[in-house]
């Protein structure tokens, strides 16, 4: 059950790299097989409400496409039990940002809030690379409401099914040059990132350093990625 895994995973440690870092490893979710499940519904274009180009709209290179109501259930399971997990972190930070902000504790009423913000279109999407593709650095704002937190899960294997393709996180510091990570993750492993800030700890509390992220062009083959985005858009 993909709830045990997900309530099993060291959160301790995931919420300790989200405060020092913007984002956290949180190891083999997914398993090959629903990699190659997930990965293989990108086809279905049924099931999904909208595929963007990236380069029509100068993102990058390559496509995606976002899930229609109502998600694949391992989607919808993702989504709903990560939240519950990072619901009370980005409390947290938002508490020590001093920013009014209170995440419900369930995805469910979340989505409410969301959807009287004139947010109802889901999010969760799958992007796909092909030799030359990338994606520019960015954020995942949709519309007022914002959730600290998404993650995205790799559903090919680097190595042996594409080679580049890392995903890229650069961290803005006030007053200090800009941090790069890389981060190279096997098939089934996911990692949550920041979507736009994080807290970082100064001599006067805390002040904000803000985030973007995107994709390494992706050198040979073909990357498939998902990503749990927890708002809805307007
Ligand atoms: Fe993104």
């Amino acid at each position: 059950m993909i709830s045990s895994v997900i309530a099993n995973l060291p959160w301790p440690e995931i919420s300790k790299s989200l405060w020092n870092s913007g984002y956290a490893r949180m190891g083999r979710i997914l398993t090959q097989a629903q990699c190659e499940e997930t990965r293989s519904l990108y086809s279905d274009t049924s099931i999904f409400r909208s595929r963007i180009d990236m380069e029509r709209y100068r993102f990058g290179r390559g496509e995606y496409q976002y899930f229609a109501n109502p998600l694949p259930k391992l989607v919808a399971d993702l989504r709903e039990q990560l939240y519950r997990f990072l619901a009370p972190i980005a409390n947290e930070w938002m508490y020590a940002l001093g920013i009014k902000a209170n995440f419900p504790a369930d995805l469910e009423s979340f989505l409410k809030q969301c959807h009287r913000h004139g947010q109802k279109r889901p999010t969760p999407l799958v992007l796909h690379y092909r030799q030359g593709d990338y994606n520019c650095l960015h954020q995942d704002v949709y519309g007022d409401i914002v959730f600290p937190f998404q993650v995205i899960f790799a559903l090919s294997k680097p190595d042996e099914e594409f080679t580049g393709g890392e995903l890229l996180l650069v961290e803005q510091r006030p007053r200090a040059q800009s941090l790069g990570h890389a981060i190279r993750m096997e098939q089934g492993e996911a990692a949550v990132i920041t979507t736009r800030y994080r807290p970082a700890k100064g001599s006067r509390g805390y002040y904000r350093t803000n985030f973007r992220h995107g994709v390494s062009e992706v050198l040979s083959g073909e990357r498939y990625t998902l990503g749990v985005v927890f708002h809805d858009a307007a």
